[in-house]
């Protein structure tokens, strides 16, 4: 047992998008725990994400494969891992549709990779295996209702599928051997840090470089879309107080058809780049729809807010300003990310859409 530390956090995917916000978080609120961020550094992974938390004592960063058994057990063996918290995951449908292996590889076999080794250590009592997972499990929504806890699992692309596999392997390890585990499902996240290939920060990158505003379809699908800060206070929320064996839906109620925002979007950015009142809507051009697109989603966070007192903390309007704001003033972080192989996958996934 680590005994200058409560607990120590195997935090998985902490070098991605929600793992990196979720990773400064619980260094900075928790100095009696230690963080253990264990992240593979695929395209999606990045430790520029994490340059303002490196040096803190209670942090140490791994580069390895949830995939890899013996590396799993060497981490709960070096370090005594008496938690987790599970990001590490493929997570972009676009790549879903064109390779599902990878998906199933690092979302099914690493998440089950992941349960056995914790299942084998964990002895006593006290312990958390917080699987966060996505609302995309539920399927497509039509115009009425929410996503609810309750609502039937209908996975409709290769990456919702392999995270409701993954789910079922989570909840199946509660029941059947007693793990202890929590369960999140999110709406959509966005905020800093975000790879331009989603379609907030991809919109963004396009605006700024003039390119052509790539909307799926009409654009008359709907996402649910919280601000990740506000995501990640979610996990935080039940991880420590969420109850064993649960799962808690995570959203907003912030609906946007995607032409919508995109408009939104444009409009904010004429602003903040002194352009002229239209200008950015002129680069909106519609390509063809994504295979079994799903329709609609929204989420019912009544769970979260009434058990434990979660409420998101910023307005979209707020969230999405703080946003842009960053990417203008991050331009190297973008440029970095989009110098190399990313040019490869924006050419194979929209030339000629
Ligand atoms: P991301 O793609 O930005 O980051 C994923 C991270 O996992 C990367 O750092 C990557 O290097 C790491 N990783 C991938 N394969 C790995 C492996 N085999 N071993 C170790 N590390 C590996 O993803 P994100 O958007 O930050 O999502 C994090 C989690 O939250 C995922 O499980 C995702 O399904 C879930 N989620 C995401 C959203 C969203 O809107 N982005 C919403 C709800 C839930
Ligand atoms: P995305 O950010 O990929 O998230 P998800 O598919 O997991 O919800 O896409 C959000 C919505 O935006 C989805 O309806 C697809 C659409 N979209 C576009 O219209 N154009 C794009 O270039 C991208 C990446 C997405």
């Amino acid at each position: 047992m680590n005994m200058e530390y409560t607990k120590t956090i195997l935090v998985t995917g902490g070098a991605g998008f929600i793992g990196s916000h979720l990773v400064r978080l619980l260094v900075n609120k928790y100095p009696d725990y230690r963080i253990v961020n264990f992240d593979k550094l695929t395209y999606a992974g990045n430790l520029k994400n994490l340059t303002d938390v490196e040096k803190a004592p209670n942090y140490t960063f791994l580069k390895g494969d949830i995939c890899n058994l013996q590396e799993m057990q060497d981490v709960f063996e070096h370090y005594d891992v008496t938690d987790v918290i599970h990001l590490a995951a493929e997570s972009h449908v676009d790549r879903s549709i064109e390779g599902p292996m990878e998906f199933v590889m690092t979302n099914v076999v690493g998440t089950v990779n992941l349960l056995q080794v914790a299942k084998a250590y964990w002895t006593g009592e006290n312990h958390v295996f917080h699987h966060v997972s996505t609302d995309e499990v539920y399927g497509s929504l039509g115009s009425e209702g929410l996503f609810e806890e309750t609502t039937a699992y209908d996975p409709r692309s290769p990456y919702s599928a392999s995270k409701a596999s993954s789910d079922h392997f989570v909840s199946a390890f509660h029941h059947t051997y007693g793990l202890p585990v929590k369960m999140s499902n999110c709406s959509n996240n966005y905020g800093s840090h975000h790879f331009p290939e989603k379609l907030i920060p991809l919109m963004i990158n396009n605006i700024v470089h003039k390119k052509p505003l790539p909307i799926y379809g009409k654009g008359n699908n709907v996402r649910d879309w919280l601000w990740v800060v506000d995501h990640v206070s979610a996990i935080d929320a039940i991880f420590h107080l969420g109850r064993v064996g649960e799962s808690y839906n995570v959203g907003g109620l912030n609906e946007w058809t995607n032409l919508d925002l995109v408009k939104h979007l444009c409009k904010l950015m004429d602003q903040k780049l002194g352009r002229a009142e239209g200008e950015n809507e002129e680069l909106i051009t519609y390509v063809t729809d994504r295979a079994g697109h799903d329709m609609r989603y929204a989420i019912d966070a009544t769970k979260l807010e009434t058990e434990l007192d979660w409420r998101p903390s910023v307005t979209f309007e707020e969230g999405l300003e703080h946003t842009v704001d960053w990417y203008l003033a991050n331009a190297e972080w973008v440029e970095e990310i989009t110098s190399g192989s990313y040019r490869e996958y924006y050419q194979s996934m929209y030339d000629n859409r």
